[in-house]
């Protein structure tokens, strides 16, 4: 197919499901401490809310921005029924240039609409506190495209985590670009380090990378 038949596919807001046991995976990487402020900004049908759900190290409160008014409704019955704490906001998050909570947010989360870019990126830095951490699952091609120099410089990508098995988005059969569960760390400035991490239930990976990501990556955390 080509670009241009692929690019016109595409769900005009960028509404990609992620698969829950690749949220629950990606999200138990980051130890997540019981009073760090949350934000999903592109939240869809709360993919990440149920992630982080169920890691252990999560206090229950959690914010969460929505573009779509009719996933409002659904996105608050969710709240009540994982037992959530926190704002549902319906915005375009990229046009929210007021902080949310005081000093920014300890890790802001999700899986961005890809059409926006980098400048989705810049923004869930804008709203995160210095040292905190913006997390997504992503293309790796957003470290790669055009103005990437730039970018990368001035924020360069703390972790990246090559995921051995792309995620199989319900509505986007034409995809086949590879992925990445990239972090970064607000104020970062070093080189970014490159793993390779199995996501699926099946993978004979999945734990070994998991206890890895926990040997090696970790330590670093003490410091976030
Ligand atoms: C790739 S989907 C991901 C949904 C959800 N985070 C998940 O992982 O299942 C992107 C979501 O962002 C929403 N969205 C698109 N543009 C947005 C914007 N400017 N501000 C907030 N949400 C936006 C879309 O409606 C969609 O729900």
């Amino acid at each position: 197919m080509s670009r241009a038949r692929a690019k016109a596919d595409r769900n005009p807001d960028d509404l990609y499901v992620t698969p829950r046991e690749c949220a629950e995976t990606l999200i138990q990487t980051i130890p997540l401490k019981p009073d760090w402020r949350i934000l999903e900004p592109s939240a869809g049908d709360g993919a990440w809310l149920r992630a982080l759900a169920i890691h252990p190290g999560f206090g229950g409160r959690v914010d969460c921005v929505e573009i779509r008014p009719e996933a409002e409704e659904p996105l608050r019955e969710l709240y009540l029924e994982l037992g959530l704490v926190g704002e549902v906001y319906v915005a375009d998050f990229t046009a929210v240039t007021r902080r949310l909570v005081p000093g920014g947010y300890d890790l802001t989360v999700g899986n961005m609409p890809y059409s926006l870019g980098r400048e989705f990126i810049r923004h869930m830095l804008f709203h995160t506190r210095r040292n905190g951490v913006v997390a997504n699952l992503l293309r790796q091609g957003i470290l790669h495209t055009q103005g990437r120099r730039r970018f990368n410089r001035a924020h360069p990508c703390w972790l990246n985590y090559r995921l051995d098995e792309r995620p199989p988005f319900a509505n986007d059969s034409t995809d086949s670009a590879e992925y990445g569960w990239l972090l970064w760390r607000k104020g970062h400035r070093g080189r970014t380090l490159e793993r390779n991490l199995s996501w699926t239930d099946d993978s004979p990976c999945r734990t070994r990378d998991l206890e890895l990501v926990r040997a090696e990556d970790w330590p670093l955390w003490s410091a976030v």
